[in-house]
C-alpha cells in the first residue's frame, strides 16, 4: 500500500462516530497507529422499542460524546493542542445522529484551527481490516455487510471503488434483524439469532433458498428469506424448532454471501477478499470464508469483531488516510443521510472538486 504523506498529516487524528446507535471516539496517527478507541453502545436504550429510535439516539450521542473523546485523549496521552485534525462520520446514517458528531467535530476543529475531515461511513468499514496485522494490500474485493448495506465492491486504491453487486431489497443485517424479531428475539437481532442458531440441529429440519444464486450476477435479495421463515414458523413452534429455523436461515444467508463473494473474486481477478460491517462478526460466515481461502488461492481478511460493528477507530484511520493523501480540508460542516460509495473519489480528485 502506498503510505500517505505524513508531512501533510502532522498530528494524531481524532475520529468521531455517531451515525446510528453507537457513540465512539478514537485517535490514530502514522507513527503509533491506533492510539486509543472508546465506545458506548445504546443497545439497552433502544431494546424496549425493538429497534433504533432516531430521536433518542441523537440525544444520547449528545450526552456521551464529550466524555468518550476525553477518555480516548487520556488513554492515548494526547493533548488537544497535539491534534492534527478531526475526522467525523458525515454519512450515510441517521441525520440527527450524524449532526451530533459533525457539530462536535466542527467546533473542535474551528477552536483548534485544525482540519475538519468528513468521512464516509461505508468507506471507513471497508478500510477497517487495514487496522489489523497483516493488513490487506490493494487491490481487493470488499464484502460490506451491515444493517443498512450489502455491497460487493472492487477496491483498487483509496477512493477507487467499483460497485460489483448490492442487495435489491433488505440489507443482510436487516434480514437478520427482521428474522430475529419473527423468532421473538430481542434487539439487536443479528447476534441474538446467531446465538440461537448455535443450538440448532444439523442438518436442520428446515432448508431455505439461496436467493439469486441460480442465475449469473452479483446482486442479492434477502427479503424473501424472512417470508420463508415466517411461513415455516408454526404457531406452536418449540424452542428447538426456533433454533433449527435460526440455523437454517443463517446457513442460507452465509452460503449466499460466500457464493457471491467467490463470483466477485472470479469476475475481478482479485486475490484478496476483505469482509467488513456488522454481519462480518458472524462466526459462521467467518468459518465459510475461511474455508474458501483454504480451498482457493485467495486471502481473506476480517477486522477484529469490535471493528466489524460501528466504531471510531475506522473513522480516525480513514480520516488520517484521506488527509495524508491531500484531501482538501474544508471547515464547512457536511452531513448526508444518503451517500453512494460510488460518489467517493480518490482524495486528489476530491481536493479539486470539493465533496458536495
Ligand atoms: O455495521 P453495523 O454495526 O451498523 C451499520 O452500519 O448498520 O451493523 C449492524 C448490523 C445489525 O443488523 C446486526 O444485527 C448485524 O450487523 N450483526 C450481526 C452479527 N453482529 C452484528 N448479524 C449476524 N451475526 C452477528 N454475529
Ligand atoms: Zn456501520
Amino acid at each position: 500500500m502506498r503510505m500517505p504523506n505524513t508531512a501533510l498529516c502532522p498530528g494524531p487524528i481524532l475520529g468521531i462516530e455517531t451515525s446510528c446507535d453507537e457513540t465512539a471516539a478514537a485517535l490514530y496517527d502514522g507513527g503509533a497507529g491506533l492510539r486509543a478507541h472508546t465506545l458506548y453502545s445504546q443497545i439497552r436504550l433502544h431494546a424496549e422499542y425493538g429497534g433504533v429510535v432516531p430521536e433518542l439516539a441523537s440525544r444520547d450521542h449528545v450526552r456521551r460524546i464529550n466524555g468518550l473523546i476525553r477518555a480516548a485523549m487520556t488513554e492515548a496521552g494526547v493533548k488537544m493542542s497535539d491534534l492534527g485534525g478531526v475526522a467525523y462520520t458525515a454519512g450515510p446514517g441517521l441525520i440527527g445522529a450524524l449532526m451530533v458528531g459533525a457539530s462536535v467535530a466542527a467546533g473542535l476543529a474551528a477552536a483548534l484551527g485544525i482540519p475538519l475531515i468528513p468521512v464516509h461511513h461505508m468507506e471507513a468499514h471497508l478500510l477497517a481490516p487495514m487496522l489489523e496485522t497483516p493488513a490487506p494490500a490493494f487491490p481487493f474485493v470488499a464484502l460490506l455487510v451491515s444493517g443498512g448495506h450489502t455491497l460487493l465492491v472492487e477496491v483498487r486504491g483509496l477512493g477507487q471503488y467499483t460497485l460489483l453487486g448490492q442487495s435489491l431489497d433488505d440489507a443482510v443485517g436487516e434480514a437478520f434483524d427482521k428474522t430475529a424479531k419473527l423468532l421473538g428475539l430481542p434487539y439487536p437481532g443479528g447476534p441474538e439469532l446467531a446465538r440461537l442458531a448455535q443450538r440448532g440441529q444439523q442438518p436442520s429440519q428446515y432448508r431455505f433458498p439461496r436467493p439469486m444464486t441460480d442465475r449469473p450476477g452479483l446482486d442479492f435479495s434477502f427479503s424473501g428469506l424472512k417470508t420463508a421463515v415466517l411461513t415455516a414458523l408454526k404457531p406452536d413452534a418449540s424452542e428447538q424448532d426456533k433454533a433449527d429455523l435460526a440455523w437454517a436461515f443463517q446457513e442460507a444467508v452465509t452460503d449466499t454471501l460466500t457464493i457471491k463473494a467467490t463470483r466477485a473474486l472470479d469476475a475481478s481477478g482479485a486475490q484478496r477478499l476483505v469482509v467488513a460491517g456488522g454481519v462480518g462478526a458472524n462466526l459462521r460466515l467467518r468459518e465459510k470464508l475461511g474455508e474458501l481461502a483454504r480451498h482457493r488461492d485467495v486471502e481473506v481478511y476480517f477486522p477484529r469483531q469490535a471493528f466489524c460493528t460501528d466504531n471510531a477507530a475506522m473513522v480516525a484511520y480513514t480520516g488520517w488516510l484521506r488527509r495524508g493523501e491531500g484531501q482538501r480540508a474544508d471547515q464547512r460542516l457536511f452531513t448526508t443521510p444518503r451517500w453512494p460509495l460510488s460518489d467517493l473519489k480518490p482524495p486528489q480528485l476530491q481536493a479539486l472538486q470539493g465533496i458536495e
